[in-house]
């Protein structure tokens, strides 16, 4: 079961993506993960990227595509993958067409108010990858990840001038794929603003994972 979690910044598409990696036992494949990873352990591709993440621009389109065909070839993808932000614009889409075929698209809709307030609390765990949010998924104790006892950090992305950016960039390069995926026939609309629970019943319906 091939999918692709589309929306934008903040929507939720991660929170989601993990929960259903657990339950449909495919990997996760963030793209924006894959590029922090590469970041963190100041790897050549890191070094060069880091200022276009910071700034909520995109990766080019060659690179961001040449390590996705690398990831989904893993043996852990043989049955299938969850892509979370790829594709990002319609070369990426055109690329992907040729490596794979997608069985669903999720998009996840949320207004751009909403998406604000939830940037702007989210706060993440670098080393286990978890996410919080201090109002609507707080951790048990304040700043610190439930599973690995570190300190949770902001997102440089998170300030204000990088979301007013991603939300750009996400209404120019972004969006023009749902009408690509709605001509295939592929698209499904997800109703993000509902509990993180709510959402996820949404998924799996679509799914027909009971
Ligand atoms: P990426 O990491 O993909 O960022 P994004 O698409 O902007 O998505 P986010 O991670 O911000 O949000 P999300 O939808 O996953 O929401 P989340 O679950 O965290 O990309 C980062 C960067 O990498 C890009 O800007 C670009 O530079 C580069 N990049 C990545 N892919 C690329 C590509 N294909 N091409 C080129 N460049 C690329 O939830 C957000 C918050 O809301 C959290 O606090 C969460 O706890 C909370 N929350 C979630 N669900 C709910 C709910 N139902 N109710 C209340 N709160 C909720």
């Amino acid at each position: 079961m091939n999918l692709v979690f589309l929306g934008p910044p903040g929507a939720g598409k991660g929170t989601q993506a993990a929960r259903l990696s657990q339950k449909a036992g495919i990997p996760h494949v963030s793209t924006g993960d894959l590029f922090r990873n590469h970041i963190k352990n100041q790897t050549e591709l890191g070094k060069k990227i880091k200022a276009v993440l910071d700034a909520g621009d995109l990766v080019p389109d060659e690179v961001t595509t040449e390590l996705v065909r690398q990831r989904i070839k893993e043996r852990d993808a043989a049955k299938g993958f969850i892509l979370d932000g790829f594709p990002r614009t319609i070369p990426q889409a055109e690329a992907l067409e040729s490596i794979a075929a997608v069985r669903h698209v999720l998009l996840f809709d949320l207004t751009e108010d909403e998406i604000v307030i939830r940037l702007s609390g989210r706060r993440v765990a670098l080393a286990s990858g978890r996410v919080y949010h201090i109002v609507f998924n707080p951790p048990k104790k304040e700043g610190v990840c439930d599973v690995s006892g570190e300190k949770l950090v902001i997102r440089p992305d998170d300030d204000p001038s990088a979301i007013r950016n991603r939300l750009k960039v996400y209404r120019n390069l972004t969006e023009p794929l749902v009408d690509f995926y709605k001509h295939r026939g592929l698209l499904n609309v997800i109703n993000a603003a509902q509990s993180g629970d709510e959402v996820f019943l949404s998924v799996c319906s679509v799914l027909g994972l009971g």
